[in-house]
């Protein structure tokens, strides 16, 4: 939907997120974190990294679920299929790797040495007929539902998914599936932990309404205006536990020489349009932690994925990723750079509003935050939020 900015059509078009203030306790709430623990993040698919991170049989990186005080192992086998484990030795439990990233053919827990393949199987115990009623072929490690969609690897840490990765993923997969993310390469990728509670920082990269505000310096000029001095919101969709929003570029930006060289569309990059994007930066919320952007940068497209991990209901590690197609000129690589070094500034500046928005909200100075009709997406979050804490 385009062109009608000056309404507030989102409450017209979707009147079930209704308007009322929200109420802050869910941001400061303990008891409410205890919640999101159990009701959110066992229950929901998270997503947890690529393919493109293990691409070799042994490759493996460890994911630390902080929330749900777990620890998960996703490898590849020698078979080629990527498996997620919890990161526990069938003995006593000992944690098996370390944090991090590697390559490895057995997995030895550093306690006793039992030893395990990668696919899990317990394939070495010392001492073995010193056991009782024992069958190391029982004792492999606990797996954890693990898929993937379009080469982003997912966990589940429930028992039994009430719905499959595909399912769950719904009408945001519909619209993304055959995004050629696997001719994109990581370019960059950082984390970063904030003293503030998760929903804060989502809601913060839910709007484009601080733009002129927050990112004066940096992106504040970039978007294209209201008739006052918002930045146009070009189309929302909620995709059930999803959403899917974009904004366009402003054309009113002064061009200096610089900037001819880093925005505009020369033919000497080869396009690398994607099809699937509507608007020059497009954002995609998949619930309950993650997001994905695509932006248009110069003739190609660039991919940014959020994940949220929340440590304690006032801190939360924010990881960040940049990918890019391999720049076939040294202009489609200087747009690159220089698009990383814009959003890298312009996320800093993010993480210091996210700080200062969780310090106020902690104060209790107040019960609810206002929100606009262009921030419709923290309201839709927050109904989906809800309707997941309400469920027993
Ligand atoms: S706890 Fe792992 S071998 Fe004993
Ligand atoms: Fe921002």
């Amino acid at each position: 939907m385009t062109g009608m900015d000056e309404k507030r059509h989102w409450a017209e078009q979707y009147p079930w997120l209704g308007t009322a203030p929200l109420p802050t306790e869910p941001y400061v709430s303990e008891k409410y974190f205890a919640l999101e623990r159990e009701r959110v993040f066992r229950r929901c698919w998270l997503n947890v990294g690529r393919i493109e991170d293990i691409p070799e049989a042994g490759d493996y990186f460890v994911r630390e679920i902080d929330i749900c005080g777990a620890s998960v192992l996703v490898i590849r086998g020698t078979d080629g299929i990527v498996r997620g484990f919890h990161n526990v030795c069938s003995h006593r439990h000992y944690r098996l790797v370390p944090d991090g990233r590697g390559c490895r053919r057995t997995l030895r827990c550093p306690f006793h040495n039992w030893t395990y393949d990668s696919e899990g199987t317990l394939v070495h115990v010392p001492d073995e007929h010193k056991f009782h009623d024992f069958d190391k072929r029982n004792h492999g490690l606990t797996p954890v539902h693990t898929d993937t969609w379009e080469g982003f690897i997912f966990v589940h840490l429930g028992d039994n998914p009430a719905a499959n990765l595909r399912e769950y993923l719904g009408g945001v997969a519909d619209r993304l599936d055959g995004c050629p993310f696997h001719e994109m390469k990581l370019f960059q990728s950082y984390r970063v932990e904030e003293q503030a509670n998760w929903k804060v920082m989502l809601d913060a990269q839910n709007e484009l309404y601080h733009l002129p505000g927050q990112h004066r310096w940096t992106l504040g000029s970039a978007f294209a205006k209201n008739s006052s001095t918002g930045s146009r919101f070009r189309e929302f969709t909620p995709y059930g536990h999803h959403n899917s929003w974009s904004g366009e570029y402003g054309l009113s930006q002064k061009l200096t020489p610089l900037k001819i060289v880093l925005f505009l569309n020369n033919d000497d990059t080869p396009e690398f349009p994607i099809d699937h994007q509507s608007g020059d930066m497009e954002h995609f919320n998949l619930f309950p932690n993650m997001v994905l952007t695509l932006y248009r940068v110069g003739r190609s497209s660039s991919c940014i994925t959020y994940n949220l991990w929340p440590v304690a209901v006032d801190r939360t590690i924010w990881e960040i990723r940049f990918y890019f197609r391999e720049a076939s000129s040294v202009r489609e690589r200087l747009q690159q750079e220089y698009f990383k070094c814009l959003i890298r500034e312009t996320l800093q500046e993010d993480s210091a509003a996210h700080e200062e928005v969780h310090a106020g909200v902690a104060s209790r100075a107040k019960q609810h935050i206002l929100l606009s009709d262009d921030e419709a997406p923290i309201r839709h979050f927050r109904k989906v939020l809800e309707h997941h804490i309400a469920l027993r």
